[in-house]
């Protein structure tokens, strides 16, 4: 049988997102990216094409590195304006029924402990279909004005991620049994003492002694997504991503990086497919291919060279005003999204990049294709993409919204179910039964040892709630 491909659609509470410039035309409504009913409208388009789950990207700076202003990206919207995209999450769930949410949320910036507690608490109000896209963050403009003076190096940017997991692991699936909640109204107990474990973290970063403060939701854990293609970042993809986002630029070189993953995720005892991968791309769309062409002109004299390069300015960590547009851009090692840069000098050895090339390149659609033809010219490509690539699924970005989302809904999603290769309707309710088939992670993921790992450790019942520090195990 033909794999499925999982649909995710690609979106940030901004107005403009991957297409700088393009927040100008008329047809884009992403400036209402502040409106409620921007939200719902497009949850209800993207539940109506049977997409496993809205993928909101998020950042918690600004892309001030081209330049060294924030001038560009104030002017051009790069990112800018954002909101914090937790917020409408539940006004979609209420106005839907299957479509999963995968957030994004920089943990370098935040507490385990109170972040596993707002995963919670969405898990509860989407009844299971919230997904939590795990970031470690690439601008210096989050660090400088988040407490720090600059940004922890890469790596250690993931050594603290790893510590902020097993944390959120912890609380999420050990803390409390199933079944301590047994709101008794006759003997007045909510929940049992005995059945609820403080967790005794104390490690490198993080001393969270005490318990988790919600309930267990219908996932327990969140889906964990990942989006970061360095070597390290593969390497946190393959231990504890479920779902990889990826960019690519040539289905055959995204091969190596989807290859890498599995192998990667191999060596560390899970299976080859435990890791679903859905590499971004942007479909333009039409009932011709000539329609079609005609509108992706159209677009193009819309995009902000200026806006391109603020972006890959932030995602690089390289001021490409301080470049000759017209020299090959060579790969350095940056602190920001490394996989960013390797993309365009190291990843396809027949061909060099320039500064303008790039521009020209992230016009539309960021670091991934830009899919232009009638509905069976974009299914065609999608599935040349899918099967060389090796991936799972697409990530599909808008150039304008809710349009592009709902031509794609209209005419692709069709084509794709005719082929066999879109589902015709959700198989459960929960987003990671849409993943993997289970609403809890799978034996093999980190998360999992700490499933029922409290059973018969001190509870709530019998520890005080004040423990010394130096009491508390790791
Ligand atoms: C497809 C894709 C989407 C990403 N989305 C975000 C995002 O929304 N927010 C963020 O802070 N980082 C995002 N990142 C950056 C990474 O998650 C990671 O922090 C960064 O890539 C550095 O890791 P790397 O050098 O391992 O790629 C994204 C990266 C990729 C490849």
């Amino acid at each position: 049988m033909t794999k499925r491909i999982s649909l995710n659609a690609f979106d940030m509470t901004c107005p403009s997102h991957q297409s700088p410039g393009l927040w100008r035309h008329p047809a884009n409504r992403a400036d209402q990216y502040n409106s409620l009913e921007y939200w719902t409208d497009l949850a209800q388009t993207l539940e109506r094409g049977k997409f496993d789950s809205l993928f909101l990207a998020d950042v918690l700076g600004i892309y001030d590195v081209y330049k060294n202003s924030s001038a560009p990206a104030l002017r051009d919207a790069d990112q800018l304006p954002l909101n914090d995209p937790f917020f409408q999450i539940p006004a979609m769930a209420a106005v839907t029924k299957n479509l999963g949410f995968a957030v994004t949320s920089a943990l370098t910036y935040e507490q385990p402990y109170a972040l596993a507690r707002k995963f919670s608490t969405l898990d509860h109000l989407t009844r299971g279909r919230v997904g939590w896209n795990v970031v470690t963050s690439y601008l210096e403009s989050a660090a400088r004005n988040l407490g720090r003076t600059e940004q922890l190096g890469h790596d250690q940017r993931y050594d603290l991620a790893e510590e902020f997991l097993d944390v959120t692991y912890k609380l999420w699936e050990g803390s409390w049994e199933d079944g301590a909640v047994i709101k008794d109204r006759a003997n007045g107990i909510f929940t049992d003492p005995s059945k609820v474990h403080p967790i005794n973290h104390a490690g490198e970063y993080f001393n969270v002694p005490g318990i988790h403060l919600s309930e267990p939701s219908p996932q327990r854990s969140p889906v964990i997504f990942q989006a970061g293609a360095s070597p390290r970042g593969r390497e946190f993809s393959a231990k504890h991503g479920e779902g990889v986002f990826i960019n690519g630029i040539r289905p055959d070189l995204t091969r190596s990086a989807t290859d890498d993953i599995r192998d990667r995720a191999e060596r560390r005892g899970r299976s080859r497919d435990s890791v679903k991968i859905f590499s971004l791309m942007t479909a333009v769309v039409a009932d011709s291919d000539a329609a079609a062409e005609k509108l992706h002109k159209e677009y193009l004299s819309y995009t902000s060279a200026d806006g391109a390069l603020t972006f890959y300015g932030g995602w690089s960590g390289l001021d490409m005003s301080q470049y000759d547009p017209d020299e090959p851009l060579k790969y350095v090692d940056t602190n920001a999204v490394r996989s960013a840069l390797s993309i365009f000098t190291k990843a396809d050895p027949t061909r060099e990049w320039t500064p303008n090339d790039i521009a020209h390149y992230l016009g539309l659609g960021g670091i991934g294709p830009v899919l232009v033809g009638s509905p069976e010219t974009v299914a065609d490509e999608i599935e040349r993409w899918v099967d060389v690539a090796g991936l799972d699924g697409i990530n599909l970005a808008y150039v304008v919204t809710p349009g592009s989302f709902e031509s794609f809904v209209d005419l692709v999603v069709p084509e794709l179910q005719k082929r066999g290769r879109v589902w015709k309707d959700y198989e459960g309710s929960t987003l990671r039964e849409y993943i993997s088939g289970n609403r809890h992670v799978d034996a093999d993921h980190p998360a999992a040892q700490y499933r029922h790992a409290f059973i018969g450790a001190p509870s709530a019942a019998d520890t005080p709630a004040r423990i010394e520090l130096s009491e508390a195990t790791a």
